[in-house]
This record gives structure tokens, C-alpha cells and sequence, in this order.
């Protein structure tokens, strides 16, 4: 279940959308600021929703009705069901973008002589190939969770995601050689903090928070099945580190590319499948078989570290379903699955046929992607670190997190102090500037 959880945290989020947001925002100071709420706030947030779900062993909502009965905090469940549903739904068009790559990849369409900016958008924008990936990428996940986590796509990833980080480390090497490095290191590394603004600090709450998969219930649910030896806090910096890493490692892989080929760095959400390919060209051009194989690869591992992330949105959904409501598992999954596919087909249309009708001036998939991690998630977070920094008896808490007293936790007073005063307050005051 440890693993699950890092399963759940790497994926899109950290090769997908972490450059796009770096992109977006300025480059090094906004990576700064990133590192600075992952360690201040994501990660205090991350080992309360643990405590969370091992205290009560039970899916979200549930998990706030025992610790609290008869009050409003359930909204932390619930919130985190529904909006779960949300970010599915355009998390699998991401996904299927991503397949589509790979079987692109290993078709050999991603040669040498393609504009992949004009690539990228004629795909995007099609009238049904788009849908249709989407589809299928639903499928993959409805198969998996319907089947159960642990005993397949688990024991898969243990042997996945350190190929993906290897396959990651290579590339960085590659980029070095790049004509653009010196261009994209310094975009990385050279911090201008004139470029921040609150709207770039509460991107950075946004990403954190969606990078690491908090606020929805997802590490609850899975926080529930731990055992009762699970060090909560030394879980939680494995899963922040390697969630981190990845991030991180991936802007160097892209930025150097986005200078080399001259596409701008704010280029959106295109930004990543339009310059890996061109990655792949420049680094192995010239032993094509070895750019065949090493990009085939990649996506296919991009696309699990993706399946793992989507399932990590499924589950909480599919379990609340079966559990509160009483549903056969199957149907649970069903109804999940059918549901996320519907909003799912908006959202990718509405970069092609339906891109004339926007939500407040952006498309839904825009709209989707900044309402969840920009307004919902730092909400949730903020719910969160009330509950158990406030609500929850801190004996109780206490008790969790040294696992009755069986470890000595150093760092429970910072952690007390993070989650009481420091991670609310720094996002209640990044939220309303972020928003106004
Ligand atoms: N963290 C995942 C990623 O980086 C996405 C994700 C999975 C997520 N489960 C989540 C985001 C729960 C928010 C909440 O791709």
C-alpha cells in the first residue's frame, strides 16, 4: 500500500503538468516556491490524511463521520468523492493523449520530420480520436480497479516505476547535450522573482497539492489500508521525495528541448507532447532504432505511472459507492466509470469541435483543471489541517503517528506546528490573493 501510494502520486501530474505550470510561471522562482510548499504544506497535509485513514480504517467519508459524529466535517469526505470524479474526467484525456503517443511511438509517426507543435494540435483538436483514447484509457483503469489493486497492477509497479525513474535519469543525461541547455538551466536555476505574483503562489499550493494527490480522500482511502507498523511520517517523506524528484527531473528534460526547438515555454498543455518527441529525435537521431525503442518505452511507462495516479481517483469513488451505498462492487465501478467518461468526452471535445463554447472564457478542460486544483484542493487542504491540527484530540494523533508510542517521532512538535498554524494560514492567505 506504501507503494500504492507513491503510485497514486507519480504520474501526469509530475511530467505533465509540473512543466507546464513551471512554464507558465516564470521558471525558477516558481520552482522555489513549489519546493517550499511541499515541504511546509503538502507534506504536513500528506501524514494528516494518513492519520486520517488509519485511525478509522475506513473510506473518507466515513473516516470523518466516526472522528467526528454528528457534525459538518463530513463536507472533508464528501468534497473529496465528488470532486474525485472531476479530475478523472480530464485526467483520462491527458492519459489519452498519452496513449495515443505511445502507439504513435511504436507506429514510428514520431520521426524526425514532423512539426510536432502542428502535430500535437491537429490530434488534440480532431472531432473523435481524442474520445476515443479517452475511452479506452477509462477502460484500463475500470479493468484494473474492477479486478482489484493490490494483487496486479501493484507488484507491476514495483518493477515499472524505478524502470521509469531510470529511463528519466537517462534522458536528463541526453538533454545536456542539447543546443538549448544553457537556455533551459537557466530557466531552471536562476531564480527572477519579479515574476511572482499571488497568482503564481497559489499555482504552486495547486500543483503541490495535485502532484502529491491530496485533498480528495485518495491517500486516505489507501492510508486506510495500512498496518499498524506503517511509519506514517517516514512513509509520507518516501512518497513527497520520489514524487519530487520526478517533478523536478522531468523540467530538466523538457526545458532544454523547449529552447532547442524554439517553442515558447508557456506553450500550455501541449508544452510535454511536443517536446519529447523532439527530445527523442535530437538524443537518438542518429541510431534510430535506439529512439524507437527508448520513446516507446517511456510513453509505455507514462501511461502506467498514469493508470496507477487514475485508479488512485477510481477507488475512493467506487469504494464509497460499494460501502455507504451498498452497491455491488461491479456496479460501483460501473457507475464511476460511466460518469467520468461522460464528463470525460466533454472535456477533451471542448479543445476541438467544442472549443466556441467556454466556461468564464476557458474551455472545460481549462475550466475542470482550475477549479479542482486551484480553488477545491487548497480548500480541502485547509479542512484537513483544521481537522486534525484542531478538531482532532491531539493525544489521538499523537498516538497515530508514533504508532501508540511504539516510535519516537522527533518532529511531532514541528508537525503539530506545521499543520496548526503554518500550512492553514499560508494557504488561507495565498488562496484570497491568489483568487482576487
Ligand atoms: N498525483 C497524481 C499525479 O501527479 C494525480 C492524482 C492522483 C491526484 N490522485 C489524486 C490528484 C488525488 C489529486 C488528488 O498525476
Amino acid at each position: 500500500m506504501v507503494l500504492a501510494a507513491a503510485g497514486s502520486a507519480v504520474g501526469l501530474g509530475n511530467i505533465w503538468r509540473f512543466p507546464t505550470e513551471v512554464g507558465n510561471n516564470g521558471g525558477a522562482a516558481f520552482i522555489l516556491i513549489y519546493l517550499a510548499c511541499v515541504i511546509f504544506v503538502g507534506a504536513p497535509v500528506m501524514v494528516s490524511e494518513f492519520v486520517i485513514g488509519r485511525r478509522t480504517h475506513a473510506n473518507t467519508i466515513t473516516a470523518f463521520r466516526r472522528l467526528a459524529p454528528g457534525t459538518w466535517w463530513s463536507i472533508g469526505g464528501v468534497e473529496g468523492v465528488l470532486v474525485a470524479f472531476i479530475i478523472l474526467s480530464y485526467y483520462i484525456v491527458v492519459s489519452g493523449w498519452t496513449l495515443h503517443y505511445t502507439v504513435a511511438s511504436f507506429a514510428n509517426q514520431l520521426t524526425a520530420d514532423h512539426d510536432f507543435q502542428q502535430y500535437f494540435g491537429d490530434f488534440v483538436s480532431h472531432a473523435w480520436w481524442p474520445v476515443v483514447y479517452a475511452l479506452v484509457f477509462m477502460l484500463m483503469t475500470h479493468v484494473v480497479v474492477v479486478r482489484g489493486v493490490q494483487g496486479g497492477i501493484e507488484r507491476f509497479s514495483k518493477v515499472m516505476m524505478p524502470m521509469l525513474l531510470l529511463i528519466i535519469g537517462v534522458l536528463v543525461v541526453c538533454s545536456f547535450s542539447m543546443s538549448g541547455f544553457r537556455e533551459g538551466l537557466e530557466f531552471l536555476l536562476k531564480p527572477d522573482f519579479s515574476k511572482i505574483t499571488p497568482s503564481v503562489l497559489l499555482s504552486a499550493v495547486g500543483q503541490a497539492f495535485f502532484s502529491l494527490s491530496l485533498a480528495m480522500g485518495c491517500l486516505c482511502t489507501y492510508a486506510s489500508y495500512f498496518g499498524p507498523d506503517t511509519n506514517l511520517v517516514k512513509t509520507a517523506f518516501s512518497v513527497v521525495t520520489i514524487d519530487t524528484v520526478v517533478a523536478v527531473l522531468a523540467g530538466f528534460i523538457i526545458f532544454p528541448a523547449v529552447f532547442s526547438v524554439g517553442v515558447a515555454p508557456n506553450e500550455g498543455a501541449g508544452l510535454v507532447f511536443i517536446t519529447l518527441p523532439s527530445v527523442f529525435n535530437i538524443a537518438f537521431g542518429h541510431v534510430p532504432l535506439i529512439g524507437y525503442l527508448f520513446s516507446g518505452l517511456f510513453y509505455v511507462l507514462l501511461l502506467l505511472a498514469a493508470l496507477t495516479s487514475a485508479i488512485s481517483l477510481h477507488e475512493p469513488v467506487t469504494a464509497y459507492l460499494h460501502e455507504e451505498w451498498h452497491m455491488p462492487r461491479r456496479t460501483a465501478a460501473w457507475c464511476v466509470t460511466i460518469a467520468a467518461s461522460v464528463l470525460g468526452v466533454l472535456c477533451s471535445l471542448s479543445m476541438g469541435p467544442l472549443a466556441d463554447y467556454p466556461i468564464f472564457g476557458m474551455s472545460l478542460f481549462d475550466f475542470f483543471d482550475f477549479i479542482t486544483a486551484k480553488v477545491i484542493m487548497p480548500l480541502g487542504g485547509i479542512l484537513i489541517c483544521l481537522f486534525v491540527g484542531r478538531r482532532m484530540d491531539e493525544e489521538a494523533v499523537r498516538a497515530e503517528v508514533t504508532n501508540e508510542g511504539r516510535l519516537r517521532i522527533p518532529i511531532f512538535r514541528l508537525y503539530r506546528f506545521l499543520i496548526r498554524w503554518v500550512a492553514p494560514l499560508a494557504i488561507i492567505a495565498i488562496f484570497i490573493r491568489g483568487l482576487l
